[in-house]
Parts: C-alpha cells; structure tokens; sequence
C-alpha cells in the first residue's frame, strides 16, 4: 500500500517515512525543499534500505501538485506534513504563512478530491489551543484565540479539512502535536533546521556543541513552578508511529466520524528550565544559558491529555524526556562527525 507524505524532507516526516516502511508501507513524497533537502531521504534510506523518491514540487502550484498526484493516483492516503512551522517568522511576515500553509492545503485537498483518496492525515499543532487555562487539554478542549499566525494557519487548516469532510467521502484525521524532539536513535536522521533555530531542543544542542554562543529562555516570570514556559515534550518516534496508526486506523475503517481529531503528546508538562536540566544530565554538558524576556507568540502552558489516542489508535508514546535529550544530543555531535570528517 503506497502512501504520499508531503514535506517527507523535513525533520516528522522522514521520521514517519521509517516507521511507514517498518510497516510494511510503501512511500512517495512531495517536498519543496524550502526548508530542507533530500539529506534526511539519504538517512531513511541508510535505515531501511529502501530509496523513497521525492518530487520536488510546491504544492502552492496546483499544476505541479496535480501531475504527483496524478502519477500516484493508486495511493492509499496522503499524510500532509508540509508547512512552514516558525512561530517568531510567522508574526514578522504572515501573509507568507497564510499563502504558503494554506493555498498547499487547499491544493491537497482539491488533489485528494480529484482522484478519490480515501484517507487524508493532517499535521495540526497544540498551539491551536492558544492560551488555554484548562489544562491538560483535551480534544475537546474550546480553541482560544491563536498565538501566531502561524498557529492561526493550523486552526484555519482544520476548519478546512473538518469543512471538506462534511461533504466528501474522504476519511481524515487531524493529529495535534505538542512538541516533538530527538531524533531516530540510529542518529542517521534528526532535526535539521535551516539557518538558526527557534525551537528549544535544537537551540540546546547547537549551543552545547558550539554552533549557538548562548541560550536564551524566553520568560522567567510566567505563573509556572519555575517561571519558564510548561510544555509537553514528546519524541518524534513516538509521534512518528502515531501516524502510521492513525492512517492503519482509517484503512480500518475504526473511525467513528470522518473527521477525527488526535492529542499526541506525553501529558507531562515540562518547563524549559527542567528540559535544560535534563539536557545537562544526559550529556554531561554545562549549558551557557541566560534568562530572557517573554517572546511574542509564545504560550505559557500547554500540555495534552492523550487518552483518545491510546485508547482508539492503540498508540503508547514510551519514550521519556532523557531519551529525548540523549538522541537528540547524539544526532548534533553525529553532524559534527560528519562536517569534521568530510
Ligand atoms: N516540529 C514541531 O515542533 C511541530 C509541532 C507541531 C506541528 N508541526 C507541524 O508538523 C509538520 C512538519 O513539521 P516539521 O517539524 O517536520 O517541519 P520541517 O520544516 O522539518 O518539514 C516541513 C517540510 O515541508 C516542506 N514544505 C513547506 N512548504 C512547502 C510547500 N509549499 N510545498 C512543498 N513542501 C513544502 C519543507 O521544505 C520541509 O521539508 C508541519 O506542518 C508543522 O507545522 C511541527
């Protein structure tokens, strides 16, 4: 069975593109490259020995978006990952989000119409519930105003998706990461942002290796137990076979609505401050750390229930914020490796 992942470049979906094949899928995937290149292919391929071919194509451009599709109109489903994803980015220019997450939405979906692909899996965010003061969140959890316009792009893209569902056969999940870290553990894949990051894992491990001279935790007077923002760590392994359960839960026709809406998060709430202490434990590193002002766009505290998706996707996210930390460390000093030896 042959799914298309969109953004199968980037740091969730090559990692999903493993646990895919682990299962037995094959994959093709469509990736403009605008914020990567096909080196993580390289990596999914090192770990599975199979070579997944990517169409390097903007899925702004209907044209172009409906030839892949064309091409693999015997797809079983399509897991759309692709999207610019930097809140700070997304405040300073946001049309660039709305045109860039949303027209490749509205694309996909015309695609998926077209040639009648049953099943559709959205990438959505924890930051469409916006400053929520119930905590943790549940799926049905009231959406609070966004952050960002980024977060905004996800909330208008579910609207979209649960829209189109009423009035089309396509079955869809939408799956709201909290926060995905680490890398696969053969430390041949990882996040791997272009230019400076602004997610924290990263920024850790590129300051402790050299590349950032300082860390800077946004907010240390928020109304949290150390002052520095709460959220809900998950590894992206974990998040990664969320997927390819959800997508075997569609095939399986278990979905109770045609439009399903997933928490994917650990549901324990970390601070940055605690997610820098345990950065430091696993790797032996002393962080140059300095204590920030509050940044625009961010939330204070957010973490998930995930009952839903344990119970209905089967899904058992197993992996603590140590080997969080500790692969993601491994995945930094392996490109380290890989630069000094090349
Ligand atoms: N990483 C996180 O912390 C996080 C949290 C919540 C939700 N998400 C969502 O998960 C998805 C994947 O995130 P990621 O961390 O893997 O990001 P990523 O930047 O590593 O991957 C996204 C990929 O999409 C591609 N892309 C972007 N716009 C495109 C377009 N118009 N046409 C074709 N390709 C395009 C990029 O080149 C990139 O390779 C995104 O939708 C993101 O918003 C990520």
């Amino acid at each position: 069975m042959k799914v298309l992942v969109t953004g199968g470049c980037g740091y969730i979906g090559s990692h999903t593109i493993v646990d895919l094949i682990n299962n037995g899928f094959d994959v093709v995937s469509v990736d403009s490259n605008i914020r990567s290149s096909t080196q993580l292919l390289d990596g999914v391929e090192k770990i599975t020995g199979k070579k997944i071919r990517n169409y390097k194509v903007d899925l702004c451009n209907l044209e172009d978006t409906h030839a892949v599709f064309h091409e693999n109109r015997d797809i079983v489903g399509v897991i759309h990952f692709a999207a610019l994803k930097t809140v700070p980015e997304s405040v300073a220019d946001p049309l660039f989000y709305f045109h860039n997450n949303l027209s490749s939405l509205v694309n996909v979906l015309k695609c998926v119409k077209e040639f009648n692909i049953p099943n559709l899996v959205f990438s959505s965010s924890c930051s469409v519930y916006g400053n929520t003061t119930e905590l943790p969140v549940v799926e049905a959890t009231p959406l609070q105003e966004a952050q960002s316009p980024y977060a905004r792009t996800k909330q208008m893209g579910e609207q979209m998706i649960q829209d189109y569902s009423k009035v089309n056969d396509t079955q869809s999940i939408l799956l709201r990461y909290f926060n995905p870290v680490g890398a696969h553990p053969s430390a041949l894949i990882g996040e791997l942002p272009l230019g400076r990051p602004d997610n924290l894992v990263p920024v850790i491990t590129q300051t402790a290796i050299g590349k950032i001279p300082k860390l800077t935790v946004f907010g240390h007077d928020y109304d949290t137990r150390d002052g520095s923002c709460v959220r809900d760590y998950i590894h992206v392994m974990d998040i990664a076979n969320a997927h390819t359960k959800a997508l075997q839960y569609l095939l399986d026709q278990k979905n109770t609505d045609n439009c399903e809406i997933f928490n994917l998060g650990t549901g324990n709430g970390v601070t940055v401050l605690e997610a820098i202490k345990a950065f430091e434990k696993i790797s032996g590193v002393k962080l140059n750390y300095e204590l920030g002002p509050r940044r625009p766009g961010d939330v204070i505290a957010i973490y998930a229930n995930n009952t839903k998706a344990k119970q209905l996707l089967g899904w058992n996210p197993n992996i603590g914020i140590e080997d969080m930390m500790r692969t993601a460390w491994q995945w930094e000093v392996a490109l380290r490796d890989r630069v000094l030896s090349n």
